[in-house]
């Protein structure tokens, strides 16, 4: 199959704001990393791997993709430094689904130790799944290099528009490992023949006009005083909560006391119009129960009454 219609601006995009030098027919474009998770079954088990590792906690939604093709998803603990890759080892899973830029949910950004930690684990014979889910959206620190862009050969790295553009364009790359790019071509041409054409030109003009760049700049200044809102609305709302991750991203994570369960604080808040996801869907292992606020979507003055709200529903409960 030959390259589709957006591989030469996306590897040029790639190699400006990831530092991931590849050539345009390395890129694999796709529907998005939902579909990528689904297409890399036959490439894995074709490779004898059959259980993907994933951080704990860690995004419900990719997790069912892995389970959907009968992948087993061993959990492995996050901390303030990322996936503690002890605990990976003792998986024994020889491939691990990673969100190392700004870990979902947590927003941990995976420091340089546990980087290297990572590097020399996957050297010897394991495979990074890597999900760039939003490594754009930063605050209050520089971007870090993706995995991909230090050890080639042992990662597997996926990335899209949803939070670039919109998730509903279904628009995302994967560069997989050279030995992995005949399969994975095989299983998205069985699967769909390719991405519809039309959309992947009209993101080839904004990448290689700079709208895509100007665009997000405009972003992140929105985002940056919605998530302030948020934080300072988390301050007067729910007093001792601990907000998680506020350094990127499009969302905050928050744990709070008392500790009541998180599903039951999100159908409380949801019966009063406020729409968040409870923590411990994204958990395999027990944790403290907390919240996923999205805060993208909505102006400040809105992110403060939704926060108000929970508040409300939380001292109810409790
Ligand atoms: C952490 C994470 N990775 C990947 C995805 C899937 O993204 P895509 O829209 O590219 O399929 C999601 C979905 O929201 C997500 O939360």
């Amino acid at each position: 199959m030959a390259p589709l219609g957006c591989g030469a601006p996306i590897a040029g995009w790639l190699a400006r704001s990831r530092g991931i030098r590849v050539e345009p027919e390395e890129v694999v474009v796709v529907a998005g990393t939902a579909q990528a998770l689904t297409l890399l079954h036959p490439v894995l088990r074709a490779d004898g791997i059959d259980a993907v590792a994933v951080e704990d906690p860690g995004s419900l939604g990719t997790r069912q993709h892995l389970r959907s093709g009968a992948l087993a998803t061993p959990p492995v603990p996050v901390d303030d430094s990322g996936v503690r890759v002890d605990a990976l080892g003792a998986t024994g899973a020889r491939a691990v689904l990673l969100t190392p830029a700004h870990q979902f949910p947590t927003g941990v950004v995976t420091s340089g130790e546990r980087r290297r930690e990572l590097l020399s684990w996957a050297r010897n014979g394991g495979l990074i799944l890597e999900d760039d889910y939003d490594a754009e959206h930063r605050y209050d620190r520089p971007p870090v290099p993706a995995l991909r862009a230090l050890l080639a050969d042992h990662v597997c790295y996926m990335g899209s528009v949803s939070k670039l553009l919109a998730p509903a364009l279904r628009i995302g790359w994967v560069i997989p490992p050279s030995r992995h790019r005949d399969a994975l071509i095989d299983a998205k041409r069985f699967t769909d023949l390719g991405n519809a054409v039309l959309p992947q030109l009209v993101l080839a003009r904004l990448m290689e006009s700079g709208d895509l760049e100007r665009h997000l700049r405009l972003l992140r200044g929105r985002h940056r005083r919605r998530r302030d809102a948020m934080i300072k609305a988390i301050t007067e709302h729910l007093p001792g909560a601990v907000v998680h991750g506020a350094a990127a991203g499009l969302h905050l994570t928050v744990t709070y006391t008392p500790e009541v369960p998180d599903t039951e604080l999100a159908t409380a808040a949801l019966a009063r119009g406020v729409k968040c996801q409870p923590l411990s869907w994204h958990r395999q292992l027990p944790g403290r129960p907390g919240l996923v606020l999205g805060y993208a979507a909505t102006p400040p003055g809105a992110v403060a009454e939704g926060v108000a709200l929970l508040g409300d529903a939380l001292r109810e409960l409790a």
